[in-house]
Formats: C-alpha cells, structure tokens, sequence
C-alpha cells in the first residue's frame, strides 16, 4: 500500500551537501513511490532570531533548491508551513499530552542551547512537539531525514502512540527512512561534528550553491589525517568522510574506489573529488539560477501547494479537536 512521505527543511543559513545527499537527492529521486509532501519549516526558523526580509526571501530560495534538484509540483506537494496554520495548533495540542521528560530528553536541544542556556526560545525547546505536528498532520508513513532527526521522529511516533491510546486510533505511526550512506556527512574542518547550516566557520560547510573555485579550495583545505593511506575507515573521520562524499557523488562502490587511489596521495584524491563534486552540481545550480528568474512562477507553486495540503491538515486536526473536547458540545434548541 502507498504510505504517505512528509519531510522538511529549515529556510536558513546555507544549504549544504549533507541537506543534499542525505534528504533533497533522496525525496526528489523516491517522491513517484508515495504520495510526497515536503515543508519549508518557516516556523520552525523562528526558533532563533531570523531577519523578517531574508526569512522570506529563505522560503522562496529554498523551493527553488527544492525544484532544482528535481521535486516535480505534479508529482510531489511542497508548501512553507505557516501558510497551513494547522500545524501551529495541533503543535499546542500535543505540547498539552508530551510529558516534559520526553522533551527534556531532546539531543539537539541540548546542543543547540548549550551556548545561551538562559536565553534560548521556549519556540527552541519546543521544536520537536511542532515537528510532530507537521508529521502527524498528514497521517505520515514515512519521513525521509539525515541521522539528526531520527529522535524527532522517534518521539513523533511515541506521541502518535500515546495520543490513539489515549484518544481513540487517530495518528498513522511514523517510522524514520534514513539511508545507508551519508546520513550524517561531517564538517570539512572539524569531522567529528556534522557539518551544520548555521556554523560559524564557512570552510567547514560545503554548500550547494558554492562557485567551483570555492568547492576546489574548501575540500584542498579539508582536514584528513598523517595515515596517508586512502581507506573507508571510520576510525579515521576526516578522509572516510570526504570518501563518503565520492562514494555519493560517483556512485561507485567502495571497493573500486580504495583500488582507484591505492597508492595515490590525498591531494590527488581531494583534486579528484573536488572536480567530481562540482560536476555532480552543476546541472543543479544551472536550474536554480534559471528558476530564481522567475520567482512568480515559485510564489505561485508554493501557494497552490498550501491550498493542496490544507483541507487534509484542517480534517486531522478537526477529528482531533473533536477528540481532545474542544469547542461546543451538539446543542439543543434554537
Ligand atoms: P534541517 O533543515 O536541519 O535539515 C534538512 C535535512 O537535512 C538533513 N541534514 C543532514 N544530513 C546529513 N548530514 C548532515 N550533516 C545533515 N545536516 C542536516 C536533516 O537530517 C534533514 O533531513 N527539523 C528538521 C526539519 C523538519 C522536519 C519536519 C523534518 C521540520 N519538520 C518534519 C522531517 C519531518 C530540520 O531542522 O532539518
């Protein structure tokens, strides 16, 4: 049976190649198999402080990003999720049945405040119930997302799960599609940490728009390690993650590429992969520039998408009004 496919992206900072090989590639190339929805997750930008012009010049970047990597409007819905202001709701609904612990719980939280503790967003702390929210919303399948979101996901499910035992069969439970390969592609500069949209450093971050001169000097300055020796070896962060990074853009097996550079050095290597990586991108931002020409046609796919979707969101989210209590009871009389 189809299952249906949710999955989202925030609007910010730069879209790097980990957005891109573990989620982007992968909806584009999987959306035919299900029915697909995919969300610029604006609300979930706000999160952290977002300057309101760019915020919204984000969203129709990013359905551009979206387009360019070959999501088809026919085939596939993408919308910007404040345009269904259901999520925003159910979001408060769940907030009232997710025990604390559950959020307390959170990985990323932990991360993504450890720098301002105190003034980190209630909106921040929060960020999974919404995330639930969005997925429930459409009664997901599947939900296609790089190793960092697996435990959102995971607490989407135990939240659908506690909700239907509570309430009655409501939520379809979720389960995370999370690929093999490259489902956590690493900093270029510090490995041992993902490489991330908003970090500070910018060689850390590969990003898909970057200009082939850019690419060439960020993987040359990549950090490896004194071993010399090309080799999948998870051991060794800095060079297993620039392999994972050709094994995804050569689509050759890893076997063949150890025998391709056996006995060579890294710089041959990094030039190799440098040249492989901007070839594997250029078709995609030849189209993005192309499609940002006409940013009407974009504003206009993402409205059309909202329109889609909304009647299915508002028809969840009235059932579990209806099974929360909220609103009026039937009445009698005139
Ligand atoms: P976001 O915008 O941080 O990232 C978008 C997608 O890219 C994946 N990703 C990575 N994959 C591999 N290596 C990396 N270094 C890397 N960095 C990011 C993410 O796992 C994600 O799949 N919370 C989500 C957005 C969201 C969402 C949703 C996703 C909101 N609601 C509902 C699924 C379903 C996020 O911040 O993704």
């Amino acid at each position: 049976m189809k299952k249906r496919v949710f999955s989202g992206i925030q609007p910010t900072g730069t879209i790097h190649i980990g957005n891109y090989l573990a989620a982007i590639r992968r909806w584009a190339i999987t959306q035919a198999e299900h029915e697909s929805i995919f969300c610029i997750v604006d609300l979930h930008a706000i999160t952290v402080p977002q300057e309101p012009k760019l915020l919204k010049a984000k969203n129709l970047e990013m359905a551009g990003m979206l387009l360019a990597a070959g999501i088809d409007p026919e085939v596939s819905v993408i919308f910007v999720q404040s345009r269904v202001s259901a999520h925003a709701e159910l979001a408060w609904i769940l907030n009232c049945i997710i025990p604390m612990g559950w959020m307390l719980r959170m990985i990323q939280f932990k991360e993504k405040s450890q720098r301002h503790k105190e003034q980190a967003s209630t909106g921040l702390f929060d960020y999974p119930a919404l995330m639930a929210a969005d997925i429930l919303l459409y009664r997901t399948g599947l939900v296609p997302v790089g190793e960092d979101q697996r435990q959102h996901v995971e607490l989407a499910r135990d939240v659908a799960e506690r909700f239907n035992s509570r309430y009655g069969p409501t939520f379809e439970l979720p389960e995370a599609v999370i690929p093999e390969v490259g489902s956590r592609i690493m900093g270029l500069k510090d490995p041992t940490k993902k490489m991330s949209k908003t970090g500070d450093d910018k060689d850390n971050v590969l990003g898909v728009l970057d200009p082939p001169d850019q690419i060439r000097a960020k993987i040359m300055k990549a950090v490896t390690d004194p071993l010399r020796e090309i080799r999948f070896d998870p051991e060794r962060p800095g060079i297993h993650n620039l392999l994972v990074i050709y094994e995804l853009f050569s689509a050759e097996g890893r076997q063949a590429i150890e025998q391709r550079f056996a006995g060579k050095g890294y710089a041959q290597f990094k030039a190799e992969l440098a040249e492989m990586v901007i070839e594997g991108l250029r078709p995609l931002q030849a189209r993005f520039c192309e499609l940002m020409k006409d940013q009407g046609y974009i504003g206009r796919l993402l409205e059309e998408g909202a329109d889609r979707i909304r009647p299915v969101a508002e028809g969840t989210l009235n059932t579990v009004k209806e099974k929360v209590g909220l609103g009026l009871p039937v009445l009698r009389g005139s």
